[in-house]
């Protein structure tokens, strides 16, 4: 418990005839009934708030003795005084009413946040914390702190076979952050329109609007992009999840990552890897990063919102030379820089092995959730077929024909489970496929998705 006093903004006008006694009861009141000051607020000290407004101390036992003979204030031993909790008209509560509980979330894109290695973080924190420059507590550098770029080129080469220096790796504050100063760099140079995988993540489609480029959105067939589809639409750029297709799961096949780069080395176009789930192979080898075949023409992008938790905030672009200077001339116009506390607990975090050692922790459990996931379904809704299953933190369930994705989503909604359509994820209807769900096993214990399954099976 902290004993010192609380700091308080008061402001008393000492021209006014009105006592100062009754201008500070008036606006202790004012800030206690607008929500200004919230129940469980401690007061500071009646000493000390005297001292700060240059008053007797009595004006403030006064005051205070009246608030809380109006019950605004209580008085306790060895606390102070500390404001409570009161119904009034003027504090209507603006936070949304919170959403029925759903009780199993088979929606995708979200790791399981109860994984995160808390003590290996605070650790790393902690040494972050002792080491870090009064220097790195000032403004930083909008490219991102030496140490975690270092450490970033080393860990991105050692796991995703991505090749770059340091000072081509511009850190950021998640994937969609990255991808809006790309979009923003990209449009400010005229650049056509930027190419989407459709099926896609309709965030993105939304971020690169906002951006101010157009979206051009390029069929995905078994092999996943269609890149002849890609060379005909003139697109300046195009963004890609080639590792592991959002959402549908496909890898794009050996022939089609040669026909990529050649497209962009002979149309001067851009690419730009979503590397969004990457950490999570189960049983197929790794797909190393296409940024390492065209360094020059990939913009490759990271984040460690599904490898630790989307709260820290924390993404990396690796961008090509020619694009780096606009690039950090857009950071330093927008957020300036992400939080060093940040980069150095992560630097620190990478250095000492510990996202290694959570990830290989992290797959057993999602290897085992999957696993568990592909079983109900067989046993539970037979004639369905999981596809994209050998990575990442959802599957794709091709239902028989004659099912209807949208009115089993819409059904299954009313019954607590959360999944989407897959086109849901289409810019295009004209694109609309087979009939087939996409659902995550990320959120849900093994338990929980036996149980939703079954209970998904008697509603379809
Ligand atoms: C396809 C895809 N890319 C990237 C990300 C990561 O986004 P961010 O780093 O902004 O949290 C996600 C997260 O849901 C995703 O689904």
């Amino acid at each position: 418990m902290s004993t010192s006093s609380p700091e308080l903004l008061v402001q008393l006008d000492r021209s006014r005839p009105r006592s100062l006694r009754a201008q500070l009861e008036t606006s202790l009141r004012s800030a206690i009934r607008t929500g200004r000051l919230r129940p469980g607020s401690r007061l500071p000290s009646s000493r000390t708030l005297a001292a700060d407004l240059q008053v007797t101390r009595g004006v403030v036992v006064a005051a205070y003795d009246q608030l809380t003979a109006e019950g605004y204030l209580t008085a306790r031993q060895g606390w102070g005084t500390v404001v409570n909790a009161i119904a009034t008209p003027e504090t209507p509560d603006r936070r949304p009413a919170p959403a029925a509980a759903a009780r199993y979330d088979f929606r995708p894109g979200a790791p399981d946040v109860g994984l995160f290695p808390r003590a290996a973080w605070t650790r790393a924190t902690r040494a972050a914390m002792n080491s870090l420059p009064d220097l790195d507590l000032g403004y930083g550098d909008p490219g991102g702190l030496v140490p975690l770029r270092e450490t970033l080129a080393g860990y991105l080469g050692r796991v995703r076979g991505v090749s770059c220096r340091p000072d081509h790796v511009v850190v950021c504050n998640g994937f969609s952050h990255g991808l809006a100063l790309l979009a923003r760099v990209l449009a400010g140079r005229g650049s056509a329109a930027i190419a989407v995988e459709d099926p896609g993540h309709p965030s993105w489609r939304e971020q690169i609007e906002w951006a101010g480029a157009a979206c051009h959105p390029v069929g995905i067939d078994d092999q996943g992009l269609r890149v002849e589809e890609l060379a005909a639409s003139r697109a300046g750029a195009v963004l890609t999840t080639p590792a592991h297709q959002w959402p549908t799961g496909v890898v794009l096949s050996a022939r089609r990552r040669v026909r990529l780069a050649d497209w962009a080395r002979t149309s001067g176009g851009y690419i730009i890897e979503d590397d969004y789930d990457a950490e999570y192979r189960y049983d197929r080898e790794p797909v190393g990063a296409l940024q390492g075949v065209a360094p020059d023409h990939v913009i490759y992008i990271g984040s460690l919102s599904k490898s630790l938790a989307p709260a820290l905030r924390l993404g990396w672009l690796v961008v090509p030379p020619a694009l780096r200077d606009e690039l950090i001339a857009a950071r330093s116009v927008t957020d300036r820089f992400t939080t060093p506390i940040i980069q150095a607990a992560a630097a620190e975090f990478l250095r000492r092995g510990d996202l290694d050692r959570h990830l290989r922790r992290a797959r057993r459990s999602y290897r085992q959730r999957r696993d568990v996931l592909i079983g109900a379904l067989q046993r539970h809704i037979p004639g369905t077929r999981a596809t994209g299953i050998s990575a990442g933190l959802h599957v794709v369930v091709r239902l028989p024909d004659g099912m209807d994705p949208v009115r089993i989503a819409a059904s299954a909604s009313r019954h607590g489970i959360l999944l989407h359509p897959l086109d849901h994820y289409r810019a295009s209807p004209a694109r609309a496929g087979a009939p087939a769900l996409v659902m995550g096993y990320s959120r849900l214990t093994c338990r929980q998705i036996e149980e939703g399954i079954h209970l998904l099976a008697s509603l379809t």
